[in-house]
């Protein structure tokens, strides 16, 4: 993997350059903005521009393949969660034993340009996910007819939930409101991770749109407010639907149980206490609607709205 990464370095030293809110270097790439080591993992090469390139060159999908895309911080654990219980529900009861009581979303369903998915294809099953823009995707995914299910959610709470993400890897207990204004002006601009997260849906809502039959497009939001209805959308979509006698049995309902934020975050405490591996409780904060309002000021709320506004005209975006 670091032969394959390194061959993309000096690729990456041509690309135009800009420093994000933390002062890290960010590389524009096809339009959306990239690290060149993810920040927590600088010793590897995960989320990397050059694993991002890495897998534009080397990734060829299957045209059984599902894909989960979504931009980070848009609830891709939650989404992983469901789609794995969802295709696995014949393998595992959902007792303590099951994969997702004993280890994380993220550990069931890699990403396609993560070192852990590199380094180990044969795990992915099927099932993989990606922060990769529409637009930049390894062209075998598109060619091969895969199906891609994107997840999207208000960029306000998008923003929040990164903030608090981030904040955890680079002071804890920061509550210092010029990093919070430098990251909103970051994010305002898309001069952040993966780029601007409204360009993000953009391209894959215009995707859905064109081929809805290859893309589901869903939203945080709809899955809060009607999960049962969401899940069950989602089933069809990735070739696994419910049968009456599973629907009467109350299979839907258990799986939503199972992929409950309180469920998943009381999980994998195990896996915690592994050396080196990320806490399962990074990617569980508070898992509700409309948080951001209780970090935004009124100014901040009205400028990412206008935005917004701006940007889904026209696109059926809900949000
Ligand atoms: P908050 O920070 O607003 O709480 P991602 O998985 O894309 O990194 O997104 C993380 C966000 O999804 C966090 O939002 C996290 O709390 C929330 N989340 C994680 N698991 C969830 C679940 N099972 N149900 C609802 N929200 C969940």
């Amino acid at each position: 993997m670091s032969i394959i990464i390194e061959q993309y370095k000096n690729t990456v030293a041509t690309l135009p350059m800009q420093k994000t809110w933390t002062d890290a270097p960010l590389y524009k790439y096809e339009g959306f903005w990239y690290h060149q080591g993810f920040w927590f993992q600088s010793e590897y090469a995960s989320f990397s521009l050059e694993a991002v390139m890495a897998s534009q060159d080397d990734f060829h999908a299957q045209p059984t393949d599902v894909f989960l895309a979504t931009y980070p911080k848009s609830g891709t654990t939650w989404l992983k969660a469901l789609a794995f219980a969802i295709t696995n529900r014949t393998k595992f009861s959902y007792g303590p034993t099951h994969p997702l009581a004993t280890t994380c979303p993220h550990d069931c369903v890699p990403y396609i340009e993560s070192e852990a998915y590199i380094n180990n294809p044969s795990y992915a099953n099927g099932l993989l996910a990606t922060h990769i823009p529409y637009t930049s995707l390894p062209k075998s995914i598109i060619s091969s007819g895969s199906r891609i299910v994107y997840i999207c959610r208000d960029p306000k709470d998008v923003f929040i939930s990164f903030w608090h993400f981030k904040k955890k890897y680079i002071d804890d207990s920061s509550t210092d409101p010029i990093m919070l204004e430098k990251a909103f002006e970051c994010f305002s601009k898309g001069v952040f991770e993966f780029g601007s997260s409204w360009d993000h849906v953009i391209g894959y809502r215009k995707a859905s749109l064109e081929w809805p039959d290859k893309i589901l497009f869903l939203n945080y939001e709809e899955m809060k407010r009607d999960a049962k209805n969401e899940v069950k959308k989602l089933a069809n979509f990735i070739g696994h639907p419910f049968t009456e006698e599973e629907e009467a049995k109350g299979e839907v309902e258990e799986i939503i149980k199972l992929c409950s934020f309180d469920k998943l975050s009381k999980a994998s405490k195990d896996r915690d206490a592994t050396p080196n591996v990320i806490s399962n409780d990074i990617f569980f904060r508070k898992g509700v609607v409309g948080d951001s309002v209780n970090h935004l000021t009124d100014e901040m709320i009205q400028i990412l709205d206008k935005i917004t506004t701006e940007k889904y005209e026209g696109l059926d975006i809900p949000i």
